[in-house]
This record gives C-alpha cells, sequence and structure tokens, in this order.
C-alpha cells in the first residue's frame, strides 16, 4: 500500500504534492519522489527513507511548476532505495509514472519490452507502465490512449498516474481495485489515493471507480471507461477533518486495520496459488522438522502455523519464543527449517534466533510485513504478508495475513510432497479464498450492531479477564488476553481450556469475564462442558461462537456469532471479534490506542 498524490493548478505543483505526501506517509514511508514539469521539461527527485529526505533535495530545486505527481512508498517490489522510489521514467525520460497496487504479469511484460530494446532501471513491477505508454505514444497515440492501452496489458491492481513532457498541461491517471480519489479545485485540480492528500484545499471529491479513468486539467477533469466511453461522475463533499480523514474516518488506526483484514487476507492470498517460485522449490523439500521462532502477536501466529503445517502436512513443528530459543541451545541442523515470523521484519530476539539457526546450517523462511527490513535479507527466503503497513502497536491485520502466509505454506509443502492429493488441495485453498468475504460479512454486520463495543462496555471495569480455547483456538485465547492487555492494561491470561481445572479455574467469581473461544469444531463439546464449570462459579461468559450452536447461547451471558468454516481456518474469524473487544474497551477506558504505554511498533533491541 503505497500513496500517490498529484497537481495542476495555479500554485507551486512541487510543495503541494509534498505536503499531500506527508499526510499520507501512513501508507507508506520507505522512499519517495516526485516529477514536475516545468518550462517544458519533465524532472525527477527521489529519495529512500522519510519524505523529509526527498523535501530536502526538493528545497535546492526553485522552479515553479504547475503540474506534478508524487509518491510514498510501501515496496513490494524491489529494495525500498532511491532508484526503486516512484515515480519510474520510459527511455525517452519523458513520461514519469507514479503507482499503488502490484502488477502481477510484470516479469512478462518486462521480458517482452527488453526484447524491443527497453532500458530498464529498476527492480519494480510498476516501470513497466512507463515503457508500456511508451511504445503506444511511439505509435501516435496522445497520452490518454497511450494510457488506456498499457493499463489494458496490466494484471493485478493498480492506481496510477502519469505526466508527459509533451502534453504539460494535464495528468491522466487510472485506476483498478487500489484506490484513487480526485479534489476538485477553483483552478486548480488535485489527485490522491486518500483524500487526507489534499482535504487542506478542498473537500469536493469524486471517488474514480474501477476500470476508470481521468484526464485532469487545471480548469477540468474529465472521466473515461477503459474503452474510452466518457462516464459521468457525482461530486461529494466530504465532512471530515484532516485527522479524521488519515484513519479515513475511524477514530483509530487499530479500529481502520481492523476493517482492512478482509483486503489484506485477500492480498496476501491473491495470486499466491504457489508461494514458491520453481527455482526456491528445493527449499520446500530439503528438510524434516521445522522450528518457528517470533515474539508477541507472531509468536501465537507460529502457535497456529504448527497446527496448519503438522495436520496438513504431517511435519514435527516446535514453536518458540525468539527469547527463549537463542538462549536454550535448540538442536539445529541443516535438515531443519527455521520459519522466522516478524510484521516489521526488525525485532531483534527473532533476528538473533535466525541468526543463530543460519550459523548451525539450517535454512531460513521469513514470513514478514516490510519488504527491505532485515530479516528478510537474512533469510533465504521470504513470505511477504501484503498487511500494507500496520501503524497501530497493536498488531492485528498483520496477524491475520501471517495467519494466511503460513496455511498457503503448510499446503505447499504437503502439495510437493505429495501428501494431499489436487482435491483436498483444492478443497483448502477455496476455504481459505472464501474467508475475506465471511470476515468482511461478520465486520459490516458489527459495524451495523456494535453487539462487541455493548458487550465491552459490561466490561471494562474488570480488573481481570481470562481467556478460554481449544485446539487450533487455544493460540486465539493467547492473542486476545494480548490484546486486552497491551491497550487496555487490564490483566488477562489466556489458557487450553481443558488446563483451566488444573489451576486458573481457582480465579473465577462473578466479577471475572471469562471469554471462551467456541466455534463447532471437534472440541465443541468439550468447551460446553467448560463453559458449565465457569458458569458454576458464577463467572460471566463471553462466548465467540457459531449460530447454530444452542447449547452455549443457553449458557453463555453474551454469545458472539462469527461464519461457519473449515474447523482448522477458524482462527481467522475468531480472533477479530476479541481485537474489538480489546479495543472497545480501551477506547472506554479513553486511553491512546494506537501508542499503548511502554510499548514500540517494532522491538528492535534485546
Ligand atoms: C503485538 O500487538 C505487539 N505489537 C508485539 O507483541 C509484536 O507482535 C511483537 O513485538 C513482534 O513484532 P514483529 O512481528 O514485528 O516481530
Amino acid at each position: 500500500m503505497c500513496g500517490i498524490v498529484g497537481y495542476i493548478g495555479k500554485d507551486n505543483a512541487k510543495n503541494i504534492v509534498i505536503n499531500g505526501l506527508k499526510r499520507l506517509e501512513y501508507r507508506g514511508y520507505d522512499s519517495a519522489g516526485v516529477a514536475f514539469i516545468d518550462s517544458g521539461k519533465l524532472k525527477i527527485y527521489k529519495k529512500s527513507g522519510k519524505i523529509r529526505n526527498l523535501e530536502f533535495e526538493l528545497n535546492k530545486d526553485l522552479s515553479l511548476p504547475h503540474v506534478a505527481i508524487g509518491h510514498t512508498r510501501w515496496a513490494t517490489h524491489g529494495e525500498p532505495n532511491d532508484i526503486n522510489a516512484h515515480p519510474h521514467v520510459d527511455c525517452t525520460g519523458k513520461i514519469a509514472v507514479v503507482h499503488n497496487g502490484i502488477i502481477e504479469n510484470f516479469a512478462e511484460l518486462r521480458k517482452s519490452l527488453e526484447s524491443k530494446g527497453h532500458k530498464f532501471k529498476s527492480q519494480t513491477d510498476t516501470e513497466v507502465i512507463a515503457h508500456l505508454v511508451e511504445e503506444e505514444i511511439q505509435e501516435g497515440k496522445d497520452l490518454r490512449e497511450a494510457v488506456l492501452s498499457a493499463v489494458a496489458k496490466l494484471k493485478g491492481s493498480y492506481a496510477a498516474a502519469v505526466i508527459y513532457e509533451d502534453e504539460p498541461d494535464k495528468i491522466v491517471c487510472v485506476r483498478k481495485d487500489s484506490p484513487l480519489v480526485i479534489g476538485i479545485g477553483e483552478g486548480e485540480n488535485f489527485i490522491a489515493s486518500d483524500v487526507p492528500a489534499f482535504l487542506s484545499y478542498t473537500n469536493k471529491v469524486i471517488f474514480l471507480d474501477d476500470n476508470e479513468c481521468a484526464v485532469i486539467t487545471a480548469d477540468n477533469v474529465q472521466i473515461f471507461d477503459l474503452n474510452g466511453h466518457k462516464v459521468e461522475k457525482e461530486i461529494k463533499e466530504i465532512p471530515w477533518s484532516i485527522a479524521q480523514a488519515e484513519k479515513g474516518g475511524y477514530k483509530h488506526f487499530m479500529l481502520k486495520e481492523i476493517y482492512e483484514q478482509p483486503k489484506a487476507i485477500a492480498d496476501t492470498i491473491s495470486g499466491k496459488l504457489s508461494i514458491f517460485e520453481e527455482k526456491n522449490k528445493k527449499i520446500l523439500t530439503d528438510f524434516s522438522k521445522i522450528q518457528i521462532v517470533a515474539c508477541g502477536t507472531s509468536f501465537h501466529a507460529g502457535l497456529i502455523g504448527k497446527f496448519f503445517i503438522e495436520s496438513i502436512s504431517r511435519i514435527p513443528v516446535s514453536v518458540d519464543y525468539a527469547s527463549e530459543y537463542r538462549y536454550r541451545n535448540p538442536i539445529i541442523d541443516n535438515k531443519t527449517l527455521i520459519i522466522a515470523i516478524s510484521q516489521s521484519g526488525e525485532t531483534a530476539d527473532t533476528l538473533a534466533a535466525v541468526r543463530l539457526a543460519r550459523k548451525e546450517g539450517a535454512k531460513v523462511v521469513a514470513i514478514c510485513n516490510v519488504i527491505g527490513s532485515t530479516i528478510t535479507r537474512e533469510a533465504d527466503y521470504t513470505i511477504y504478508t501484503h498487511a500494507g503497513p500496520e501503524i497501530s502497536v497493536a498488531s492485528t491485520k498483520a496477524f491475520t495475513t501471517q495467519l494466511a502466509a503460513l496455511f498457503l505454506f503448510a499446503v505447499e509443502v504437503a502439495k510437493v510432497r505429495k501428501v494431499i492429493d489436487k482435491e483436498t488441495e483444492n478443497k483448502l485453498l477455496n476455504a481459505l479464498s472464501e474467508i475475506p468475504k465471511k470476515l468482511k460479512t461478520f465486520l459490516d454486520t458489527e459495524n451495523e450492531k456494535k453487539l462487541i463495543r455493548k458487550i465491552a462496555l459490561e466490561f471494562y471495569n474488570s480488573q481481570d479477564a481470562l481467556y478460554l480455547g481449544r485446539f487450533v483456538n487455544y493460540p486465539i485465547a493467547l492473542e486476545g488476553a494480548l490484546k486486552l492487555k497491551e491497550i487496555s492494561y487490564i490483566h488477562a491470561e489466556g489458557y487450553p481450556a481443558g488446563e483451566m481445572k488444573h489451576g486458573p479455574i481457582a480465579l473465577i467469581d462473578e466479577k471475572l469475564p471469562v471469554v471462551v473461544i467456541a466455534p463447532k469444531d471437534r472440541v465443541y463439546e468439550k468447551m460446553v462442558s467448560n463453559i458449565e464449570e465457569v458458569k458454576a462459579r458464577k463467572g460471566k461468559v463471553i462466548a465467540v461462537t457459531n449460530a447454530n450452536c444452542p447449547e452455549i447461547k443457553k449458557l453463555a451471558d453474551f454469545t458472539i456469532e462469527i461464519p461457519a468454516t473449515e474447523e482448522l481456518l477458524y482462527p481467522f474469524l475468531t480472533v477479530v471479534p476479541l481485537q474489538l473487544f480489546a479495543y472497545h474497551i480501551a477506547d472506554f477506558l479513553g486511553y491512546d490506542v494506537d501508542q499503548p504505554r511502554n510499548l514500540a511498533k517494532s522491538v528492535t533491541v534485546e
């Protein structure tokens, strides 16, 4: 998820675009760049790191351009550096492109363009767009026609904006599966990935829909479908403050990121029927045991990964807190595969565990959300989650996308080792591909009914809480407890429900909220009896279950219904109510949910 901004009008386009990029820095912040046309010449500035690095360079340029496009990057293809930063240009250096999204067929397009003599400078997928537009312009098309013909060859998602030295009076932009909005001004117009970029100049907007293209001049905005037919669009007024807008209208980034999970999971799954290119397949066959290392929420994802891998590909898996792994003298050899899970890719303990394992001859697969981060550079192979930047310290969408990556890994290993047949493989992948839709349905219903918010209102003054789950939902009990602890500072404990009678049951009385995760799976009956044990001691039960579970509805004080799915996949659905429960409690307590006390988004020290 990157941020793009464009401006055409009477003012200094450079400054307006830079200010817009700063407002979109939450969308990606590993590199940035601007292209503008001044006195008939296209100029490009791009820099890795924060936008202030780019601004420093740009301030040395005294030109006052009236048209510019800019980009703040969240790398998906190619390391974050000055060359891979956007904008990207064609061979003539007259066409500049900024892009948010993923071009899935970029490799084959690049090959065919290189065979025609095009010279590529970057490792990005985006650069193919600039060269494709160049091809069309050389065939005599104008910029609009050239962009329409170019995008017809693209597969994947894109919001892109293009400027052309020979047509300096316009910006042409196009969208498919990535957001793009146009800001309507007086004698000036704006484009951006999100409203915050230009909300301080105008709140009159046109939201571009998928498969639409816009030609923006200082005095006019024309919208076309991808066949070039004109489309009439309504101008809407945005009633938000800037701060509100950055959060997309949500009160906190955490709530926004919870609601982004259906798309984040879909993006992580999309196009990934095989997560390992042919050349890397060997890594899947060359080991006899797996050791998962991670910290915090990523560790909980690892625990669920063990269920996925052992039950689907029948390979033994151990899961360690990285901070313990590095000192317990683990048994590692060249038949050991390490899976290092980290949202940030910078967590010191996980990094140290990776270095220890590599020194002992193990191969390392990283599951990470940040391209170019240290762990991805030290791993033999990285599976990227496509959650986009996760701003809130409390990890939510990174967790569910890690589960998606682990599930795909388990299926891939089982397939390569012929442990499962095609039918089972399809059944598993189809069930996974239905999760985003099921989750969206659940979130839309919650958004309407606010049931979990009402339940949170009953418990935000609690001193303690107990979370219980069994089988693949036992780690979800741990994750639910961690979410409550880290943002509401209420002491909470997650426990395998079967363990309750060996100790924690002593905690239960009428003041203790007990969150039970009990979908209709192989341990459902066991969970029903555990709830009866809690109720027998007057505990307050909040049950996450399915619609067709009358026994639980009768017993529980509060019931949160989730959609049905394959039993192994329930963690994707059971964790979200727990994220929301913790969020609403912290919000009722008035805490800064996105920046909780004592915590950092990435723990880079031991
Ligand atoms: C989770 O909400 C916390 N932010 C924390 O436990 C986090 O999961 C842990 O620090 C690991 O971070 P990583 O995934 O970036 O390595």
